[in-house]
């Protein structure tokens, strides 16, 4: 239903979107995992017809966004990063706007506001100013404006963002919904536990390349049945890496002055054995971690970086 090929977006000087492609199928949630700044929004906006790539092209049920941006634009919903509500106006009368945008009229249009205000728990606050409604509650009526006109494609930029915890369950649960009914999801976060949790297939993103991709379960096949462990302490750079470069089975993914992480076969029962290693090059070691193969030691194996930085 998407499908972009060698999209390409700058700004000036700033590349934001270098060359991505993938594309997502009907009833599938299809991830857009990446720090800030990756160039998920660019993508969204080249997408949903805001910006015009620079290179590249994109399809949406078939139809070039560019060429014939009014058909392609007719299948998508899009709910914004940066919400996109009057706050003057009721949760009702900004989903009569949005399905106006989107042709709805009469007593399509009125039944649709209904139904879309019972599926997303507004109704009780349906005639009241959005103003005063809580982050949450907004974030679920920008996503509700998003699919008023029942859209085969859902462009959802960070959904989740600025929202209670309990809130954040109901929209992902929502956008499974979308998706059991068909819907093409695109959605982007820099929450790995969200990809983790949602999508069928995910895309990395990071520089505005897409780094990986695949299902879940493909990308942690990258990383292998490693553990990731991560040390805190001091230590003299050269001589751990020395040191670690003689076991088996273990891979060096960063080295900092206070922090070092690595990728290994069984860490957890080999820590006697690395902190010997480490003791003996000198290191003095304060805290361990040991994680199992996620998307967060993906990421730090591709980028040598966290995503949460
Ligand atoms: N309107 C703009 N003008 C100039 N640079 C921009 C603009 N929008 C985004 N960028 C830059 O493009 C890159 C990608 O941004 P964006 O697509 O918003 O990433 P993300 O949504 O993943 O945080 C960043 O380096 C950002 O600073
Ligand atoms: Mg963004």
């Amino acid at each position: 239903m998407i499908e972009v090929r060698n999209l390409r977006k700058t700004y000036g000087p700033v590349v934001a979107v270098d060359g991505a492609t993938f594309e997502v199928r009907t009833g599938e949630v299809f991830g857009l995992l990446g720090p800030n700044g990756a160039g998920k929004t660019t993508t969204i906006h080249c997408i949903s017809g805001l910006l015009k790539p620079v290179s590249g092209r994109v399809r949406v049920a078939g139809y070039d966004v560019v060429e014939q941006g009014r058909a392609a634009r007719a299948s998508i919903g899009v709910a914004p990063q940066e919400l996109a509500l009057y706050e003057d106006l009721s949760a009702a009368e900004n989903l009569a706007y949005w399905g106006g945008v989107q042709g709805l009229r009469g007593a399509q249009l009125k039944q649709r506001i209904e139904e879309t205000l019972e599926l997303f728990g507004l109704q009780d606050r349906a005639r009241e100013p959005v103003k005063r409604f809580s982050g949450g509650m907004k974030r679920r009526l920008n996503f509700a404006c998003a699919v008023v006109h029942s859209p085969k494609v859902l462009l959802l930029d960070e959904p989740t963002v600025g929202v209670d915890p309990q809130s954040r369950v109901r929209l992902l649960e929502m956008v499974r919904e979308q998706a059991a009914q068909g819907v093409c999801v695109l959605y982007t976060t820099h929450y790995m536990e969200e990809a983790e949790a949602l999508c069928d297939r995910l895309a990395i993103m990071d520089n505005g390349r897409l780094i990986a991709q695949g299902t879940l379960a493909e990308l942690r096949a990258v990383l292998g049945e490693r553990e990731l462990l991560s040390l805190t302490g001091t230590w003299e750079e050269r001589s751990v890496r020395a040191a670690l470069e003689r076991m088996e089975g273990l891979e060096i993914l960063q080295v900092k002055p206070e922090e070092l992480t690595v990728a290994a076969v069984d860490a957890s029962a080999r820590l006697a054995k690395i902190f010997g290693l480490l003791g003996a090059a000198g290191a003095e070691i304060r805290g361990a971690t040991v994680r199992q193969p996620s998307l967060e030691s993906l990421f730090i194996r591709l980028t040598g970086k966290e995503l949460r930085e």
